[in-house]
Formats: structure tokens, C-alpha cells, sequence
């Protein structure tokens, strides 16, 4: 028997959050489900809105599943979450499930991975007055020959590419197609930047990307600026397989690829350190749904899903996308979102069903 923790978090985050987790106890999943004090309602009760105790939970169970935040706390639970646990690989599979409401004429085959550098870019934030960096960089100045001192008030944010980070998730990158190569996939990873702009830094990010690369010479590689990739990706969403990017770009492209192949409700994410992982949706916590109902939960199921194949558990993973894939298909159970009238528990029954019948 394995343990997870659920932290549901905000806003529809703990609706679709618990009938995920109905779902596997009802299913018959071998898992035990903890949850554990976080976010806005721990900040009333302990004073912070990641206690210890929650931490301890997280880190000696097998999988984490985290629902979404959207209140002022939420920043500390992402920031434990994703940036002090150093989980630097975001994996978000893009797929179309037949009968899921894509807004493109032909999206089926949709099947690829954005994978975006989680740890560094213009995240978590460095963030000033444009004044101290003035200060701090007098001769810096842009291919105009502006200097920063010649702005006047303002702000600045900094984006930072590091060796380290950069080879880490390429790396990862190249494993990952070669593992989706292994099960019938292109076995290609597409690099995302603006490195006609941003030479140096954007540049150094894929400078390394096919330093990498070359030591994977039975995968395909490609280069894409990233307004390029945003159409590309509503365009010819089926040409793509491993799209590895900088931070911010993979935040905005997996929106909108996720939207190409079915909507947001749909999309689900894992995010990766070497030591650690937890496994949430794409979206948020939808504040303008919360509280109906009728919040989609098949990216939360489905981010469970990933983390049951994370912890070993890869029959029952696949067998709840089966049983996801046929509620589409079926097409009679689906949220508002997609078209139908379902509420989220009405979904997660038919998901059940499909698993019981499978
Ligand atoms: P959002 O993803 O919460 O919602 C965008 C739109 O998609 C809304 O119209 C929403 O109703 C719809 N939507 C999202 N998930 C859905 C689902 N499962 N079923 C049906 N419809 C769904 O993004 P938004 O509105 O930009 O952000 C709301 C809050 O969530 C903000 O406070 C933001 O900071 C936070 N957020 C938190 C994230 C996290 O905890 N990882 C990720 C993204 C946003
Ligand atoms: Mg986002």
C-alpha cells in the first residue's frame, strides 16, 4: 500500500482534488490518502500556510498531488512546492481524447510534452527598482545604446539562464524522447526560445539544448522561435513531440496548446526534481467556477494518474486514462467546459465506471 497526500489547495482546486481522490480509493487503487494543513486555511490555523507537519507528510509519502491556489498564501505553497524542492522539470502532456471539445478542425493524434525549465528563467522572481540596477550597471546598455539610467522610474525583473539548469533539463528532455520513442512516438525534441533577440541568454539556452542533443543521435531536433511555436502548436499541434522551453514560454505555450487539444480542464502536469516530484493541473483556481460543481477534473485526474506511474504504479495509471479516454469518447458524462451538462462528481462516477467495467 502506498500514501499520498492530497493538497487541494483553492477554488475548484479541492473540488477536483477529492473526487480524484474518491476516484481511487473507490477504484480500487492501492493508495492510502493523507491530507495535511496548506494554503489560505493554514495560515489561520498555523500562522503559516506551509506547516512543518504538512512538509514532513509531503516528503515521506509516495506521491503528492496538489490541486491549485489562487489566494494571497499561494505564492508559499508553489514556492515550497515547485522552487524550494528544486522540482526544475515541468512535464505537461498535450493530448487530444477523442470527443473532447478542441476548437481545431482535426486535432486528433494530438500526443506531445511541453516541458518547461521550472526552476529559473524569470522565475520565481527577482524583482526592483530599475534606479538600484541603474546603480549596480551603469555601462549596461540595449543594441540602441540605451542605458538603463536614461528610463527613469521604473522596475526590473531578471531573467537568469545557467549552465547547470539548462543541461539538467535537456537532459531530461532527450530521456524523455527517447522513452516516447521507445512506445511508437517521432523520438524528437523541439527547442523553444527567442534567441534572435535575446542572443546571450536565450541563445545560451539552446546553445546548450544541442550541445546536449548531440549526444542523442538517434533522436530528430529542432529549433523554434517562440511566436513561431505558438502557432505551430495550433497549427500542426500533431508535428510536435518533446517541446523543451525556458519558464515563462512554457507557462504561456502549454496554455494554449492545452486549449488546442481539448481546454484546460483537461491538461495535467508533473513537476520533477531529482528527489522529488508532485503532480498538478495546468490550470488554476478558477475563481470565476469555483464553488458550482462543475469544474472539470480530468487534468487532476490525470495529473494522478502521472504520479501513480511516477510511483511505480503504471498498470493502474494506464488503466485510469483508459477509463478517462472512454468517458470522452462515450461523450454522455462530460463537464460544461466540454460541451456537456455533468457536474465534476457526475464525471469522476463515470470515470469509475469505465474503470470497473474496463
Ligand atoms: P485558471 O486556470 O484558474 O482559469 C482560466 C479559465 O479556465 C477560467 O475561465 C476557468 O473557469 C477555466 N478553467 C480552468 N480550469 C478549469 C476546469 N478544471 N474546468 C473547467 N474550466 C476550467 O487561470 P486564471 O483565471 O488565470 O487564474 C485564477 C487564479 O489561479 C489566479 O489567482 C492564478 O494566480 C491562479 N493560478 C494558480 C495556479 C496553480 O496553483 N498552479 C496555476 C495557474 C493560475
Ligand atoms: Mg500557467
Amino acid at each position: 500500500m502506498k500514501t499520498i497526500v492530497a493538497l487541494g489547495g483553492e477554488g475548484i482546486g479541492p473540488e477536483v482534488v477529492d473526487a480524484t481522490c474518491e476516484l481511487l480509493l473507490a477504484g480500487g487503487v492501492p493508495v492510502k490518502v493523507l491530507t495535511a494543513p496548506h494554503g489560505e486555511a493554514a495560515l489561520k490555523t498555523h500562522g503559516t500556510p506551509v506547516p512543518d507537519e504538512t512538509k514532513r507528510l509531503c516528503h515521506q509519502a509516495d506521491g503528492v498531488l496538489f490541486g491549485a491556489v489562487g489566494g494571497p498564501a499561494s505564492v508559499a505553497v508553489i514556492t515550497y512546492l515547485r522552487w524550494q524542492q528544486d522540482a526544475y522539470a515541468n512535464v505537461r502532456p498535450i493530448k487530444y481524447y477523442p470527443g473532447a471539445a478542441s476548437p481545431l478542425t482535426n486535432p486528433t493524434g494530438i500526443d506531445l510534452i511541453i516541458l518547461r525549465e521550472n526552476s529559473e528563467g524569470l522565475y520565481p522572481g527577482r524583482e526592483g527598482d530599475l534606479s538600484d540596477l541603474a546603480r549596480a550597471l551603469p555601462d549596461l546598455s540595449d543594441r540602441a545604446g540605451k542605458r538603463l539610467g536614461d528610463f527613469g522610474e521604473g522596475r526590473f525583473a531578471v531573467k537568469v539562464v545557467s549552465r547547470r539548469g539548462t543541461e539538467r533539463i535537456a537532459r531530461f528532455a532527450c530521456e524523455l524522447a527517447r522513452k516516447r520513442k521507445a512506445r511508437g512516438h517521432q523520438g524528437k525534441v523541439t527547442c523553444v526560445t527567442k534567441s534572435n533577440v535575446l542572443r546571450r541568454s536565450d541563445g545560451y539556452f539552446r546553445e546548450i539544448v544541442e550541445q546536449v542533443v548531440q549526444g542523442y543521435p538517434d533522436l530528430a531536433y529542432e529549433h523554434f522561435y517562440v511566436d513561431d511555436a505558438a502557432r505551430r502548436l495550433v497549427r500542426f499541434p500533431q508535428s510536435m513531440d518533446v517541446v523543451v522551453t525556458m519558464n515563462l514560454y512554457g507557462d504561456i505555450l502549454s496554455d494554449v496548446a492545452a486549449e488546442a487539444a481539448g481546454g484546460l480542464g483537461i491538461a495535467p502536469s508533473g513537476c520533477l526534481g531529482d528527489r522529488w516530484a508532485y503532480f498538478e493541473s495546468v490550470h488554476g483556481s478558477a475563481p470565476d467556477i469555483a464553488g458550482k460543481g462543475i469544474a472539470n477534473p480530468t487534468a487532476a485526474i490525470l495529473s494522478a494518474a502521472m504520479m501513480l506511474e511516477h510511483m511505480g504504479l503504471a498498470a493502474e495509471a494506464e488503466c485510469l486514462e483508459q477509463a478517462v479516454a472512454r468517458v470522452y469518447r462515450d461523450g454522455k458524462a462530460l463537464t460544461p467546459d466540454q460541451g456537456g451538462k455533468a457536474t465534476t462528481k457526475e464525471f469522476a462516477q463515470a470515470v469509475l465506471a469505465a474503470l470497473r467495467n474496463g
